[in-house]
């Protein structure tokens, strides 16, 4: 039987960088479902589609291939064949993504993909509904927070590191009004699985968060 480790949290809360550092100690795989909801945003783009039009995304959902490959270590998004990892971190797959995430039938054949790796493979897993929906048989659940205040700061390091302008209280704004976006949408909105164990990583290093993780699963496994 292979085994799991869920992460949710929202954005900005150090979900992938500990997901992945979990997973290499364990020798599991990282899969990133973010990733997913992108790639799919990505054809919707191509496609001409507006986030608007829900009819016209649960049609073309079902034509699009997403696969998951994993190369020298990383996670490879293919959709229909094409490697797209350098395609989806743009602003505009984001906001498409945060859309098009909402849409059901989206979520139906992403869900399904996410569960069948899970079968055939140790995985530690992050997103917004692992704990919930995806996995909820996951050997641990965690749910990764941090205040919109250090998540604020963290996202404009990065933004400053890169050499782009911007405005602390700005971004923790955007946080705000996203995380009140992904906690109240209609289908899998986030929030904490009952089983799950809070994590708040806000006065944490991320080697002492992935060493609390890797400490609950011991205890579990
Ligand atoms: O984590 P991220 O920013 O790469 O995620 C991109 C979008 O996909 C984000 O708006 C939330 C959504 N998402 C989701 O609805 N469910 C998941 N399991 C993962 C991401």
């Amino acid at each position: 039987m292979s085994r799991s480790i869920a992460i949710d949290g929202p954005a900005g809360a150090g979900k992938s960088t500990i997901a992945k550092k979990v997973a290499k100690s364990l020798g599991f795989i990282y899969v990133d479902t973010g990733a997913m909801y992108r790639a799919m945003a990505l054809y919707m783009i191509k496609q001409g589609i507006d986030a608007s039009e829900s009819d016209k995304i649960s049609a073309t959902c079902t034509t699009a291939d997403i696969t998951i490959k994993h190369e020298n270590g990383e996670q490879v998004v293919y959709l229909n064949g094409e490697n797209v990892n350098g395609l989806i971190r743009t602003e505009e797959v984001g906001n498409m993504a945060s859309a098009s995430s909402v849409n059901g039938d989206v979520r139906k054949k992403l869900v399904e993909l996410q569960q069948k790796l899970a079968e055939t493979t140790d995985v530690v897993m992050d997103g917004r509904d692992i704990g919930t929906v995806v996995l909820p048989g996951a050997d641990l659940k965690v749910y990764l927070t941090a205040s919109s205040r250090v998540r604020a700061e963290r996202r404009y390091k990065e933004l400053v590191a890169k050499g782009v302008e911007c405005n602390l209280d700005d971004i923790e704004k955007d946080i705000i009004d996203r995380d009140y976006r992904d906690m109240h949408r209609e289908n899998s909105p986030l929030m904490q699985a009952e089983d799950a164990v809070l994590v708040d990583s806000s006065d944490m290093t991320i080697d002492g968060v992935a060493d609390r993780i890797l400490e609950l699963y011991r205890e579990r496994v």
